[in-house]
């Protein structure tokens, strides 16, 4: 079914970018925000904005006025631009600029155009998608990935699909697995949090209705699931609508730059991955020093170490289902730290597990 959604278009102050004073003609918006945390593509947004007023308007009283506006309009945006610093160019991981609204939300993101300054691939949205799509192609995945991009799969997810996995895997339930982890996520509260592989979203929403962040990204590469997500958001009416955006995204291939996100989480993901080391190798680099990684999968050791040739049953079956099974705690704590994540930590339920890991500062 094809949703047709009516959003408030918003228009802001606009800045030629350094590429476009030296020829090219890309523009984008500009704010007053100088505490983001990435580097900055504007050393002094305010500045250059006045600048451009002045060159348009001789007067001195028409500078004054636009001075005002422009610098009004800017502390108008601080969220906005923040946001747009953390996204990047899934290829070169330069910034993108955008073209259309620059306002952040569940409904005004996915409508957003954006194309990276470097190596120039556009992404464009459109009204009737209900999430930001950053992916390259639309590629074929493995089936540990596929099967999650059937709709029935994402309408059956949390009803349950995802309430099995407490059955046969000694997994906790969203709400005890959200409080296990708080204590991880200690560091990261105020700043952003990606939920990768969020499916259907039931993280996405527990962390959008804390508060505790200042961005909450729900990211899959699955569009019917981003798609149940955006449904589950519109029928909670305690959630705000504002700080919280719906990215479609390969977990190797993530749209953000480097060392500016405070945490990431990934529910019952690492298993599901094609290449989960690919996977954590893209969330360190994203991570800004000190930043968290938590994430839950499942471990297959205890009586189960006993079945004879585990370990090329599991090479088998990881080649044909694309999902990777761990053996042991030691498996998930190399992962981290072959990704140059620090601090491991880890707590198990049955089969359950619950990894923490950090970027060093
Ligand atoms: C079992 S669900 C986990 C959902 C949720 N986080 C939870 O805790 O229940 C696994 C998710 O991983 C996503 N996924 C699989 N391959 C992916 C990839 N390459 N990039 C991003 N997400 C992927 C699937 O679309 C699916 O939504």
């Amino acid at each position: 079914m094809m949703r047709i959604k009516k959003r408030r278009r918003r228009s802001g102050p606009w800045i030629e970018s350094p590429m476009a004073a030296s020829g090219g003609n890309v523009s984008t918006p500009v704010s007053a925000n100088s505490n983001s945390r990435c580097g900055g593509f504007f050393k002094h947004p305010p500045l250059m904005l006045m600048l451009k007023s002045h060159r348009n308007y001789s007067s001195p009283a028409a500078t004054a006025t636009n001075i005002i506006r422009a610098s009004t309009n800017s502390l108008l945006q601080v969220n906005e631009v923040k946001v747009q610093k953390l996204l990047a160019c899934p290829i070169c991981h330069d910034m993108l600029v955008w073209n259309g609204d620059p306002v952040f939300s569940v409904d005004s993101t996915p409508m957003s155009s954006l194309k990276c300054t470097t190596c120039k691939k556009a992404y464009s949205g459109n009204q009737t998608q209900t999430h930001l799509d950053l992916t390259l192609t639309n590629q074929y995945m493995p089936p540990s990935s596929e099967l999650f991009r059937l709709p029935l799969v994402s309408f059956l997810y949390e009803r349950g699909w995802r309430q099995a996995f407490s059955i046969w895997g000694g997994f906790p339930g969203p709400e005890k697995e959200f409080e296990m982890m708080k204590d991880y996520l200690k560091p990261a509260i105020g700043g952003s949090i990606i939920d990768a592989s969020c499916a259907s979203g039931l993280f996405s929403r527990l962390f959008a209705k804390t508060g505790l962040f200042s961005l909450v990204v729900a990211l899959d590469f699955s569009e019917s699931m981003l798609n149940q997500c955006y449904d589950f958001i519109k029928q909670d009416q305690n959630i705000s609508q504002e700080n919280l955006i719906l990215v479609r995204a390969d977990i190797a291939r993530l749209p953000f730059a480097s060392s500016s996100i405070d945490a990431v989480h990934a529910g019952a993901a690492l298993h599901c991955w094609p290449s989960p080391s690919a996977g954590v190798a893209e969330i360190s680099r994203i991570l800004r020093p000190g930043g968290v990684f938590v994430a839950t999968t499942y471990i297959v050791d205890g009586p189960y170490s006993f079945i004879p040739f585990l370990s090329p049953i599991r090479a088998n079956i990881g080649q044909i289902s694309g999902s990777h099974i761990y053996l042991s705690d030691r498996e998930l704590k190399d992962l981290c730290s072959s990704c140059g994540l620090v601090d491991y930590t880890c707590v198990r339920n049955r089969r359950f597990v619950m990894i923490s890991a950090r970027k060093p500062n």
